[in-house]
């Protein structure tokens, strides 16, 4: 190896392209964390809650020995790869959950892809101790979300102009009669 090679014009531009998306990632990323932190209220704000008992905290703790945090996310725990549990204690109640963990095809209300008989590969939930999946469905009935918030069962609680327009855009009238409208309850 002699002298250095001056860069070929192709390559000039690859690195020029690449340098300008560096150089605005950096830029953005800085702009964000400058708005972040003048901002009076929290930009990202959080709308889901936990207020773990004695049994949800040792849930809490199996929910990652018995690797459910393989497939699930849960209070910053876990993988983005699956179905995130956060605020569920919303949605669904300890008995329901109880339930799923230990007859998932028979709770779930759909056919299941990980859940259930072997050779699912969560079908092992089902073989944990009573005493463990009792605890694990504690802790994510204590899991638990605001109306409205992305993982909510319910919509927020005022009347929306723009939830009302969407149902008069997308939904069938003869939703109006089959399905019961959960603002309503
Ligand atoms: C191999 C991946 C995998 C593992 C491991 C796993 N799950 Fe799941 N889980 C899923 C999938 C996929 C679903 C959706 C139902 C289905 O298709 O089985 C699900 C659904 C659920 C649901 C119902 C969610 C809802 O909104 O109805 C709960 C609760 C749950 N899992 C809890 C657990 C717990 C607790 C563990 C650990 C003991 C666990 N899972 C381990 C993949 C997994």
């Amino acid at each position: 190896m002699g002298k250095k090679q001056p860069l070929k014009q192709g390559e000039k531009i690859l690195f020029g392209i690449f340098g300008v998306f560096l150089g605005l990632a950096v830029l953005a990323y800085a702009i964000l964390e400058i708005v972040r932190l003048k901002s009076e209220e929290p930009i990202f704000q959080s709308r889901t809650s936990y207020a773990l008992s004695e049994e949800g905290k040792l849930g809490s703790k199996l929910f990652r020995e018995r690797r459910c945090t393989a497939c699930h996310r849960a209070m910053r725990n876990g993988t983005n790869m699956g179905l995130n549990l956060d605020g569920i204690g919303s949605r669904k109640n300890v008995d329901w959950l109880y339930g799923f963990l230990s007859e998932p095809e028979k709770y779930y209300g759909a056919p299941t892809l990980d859940h259930g008989y072997r050779p699912k590969e969560a079908a092992y939930v089902a073989d944990l101790p009573e005493s463990e999946r009792r605890a694990i469905a504690v802790f994510l009935s204590e899991l638990k979300s605001e109306r409205g918030s992305a993982s909510a069962w319910v919509p927020p609680e005022d009347d929306s102009g723009f939830i009302d327009k969407m149902i008069r855009l997308w939904a069938p009238p003869e939703w109006a009669e089959k399905y019961e409208d959960v603002r309503e309850k």
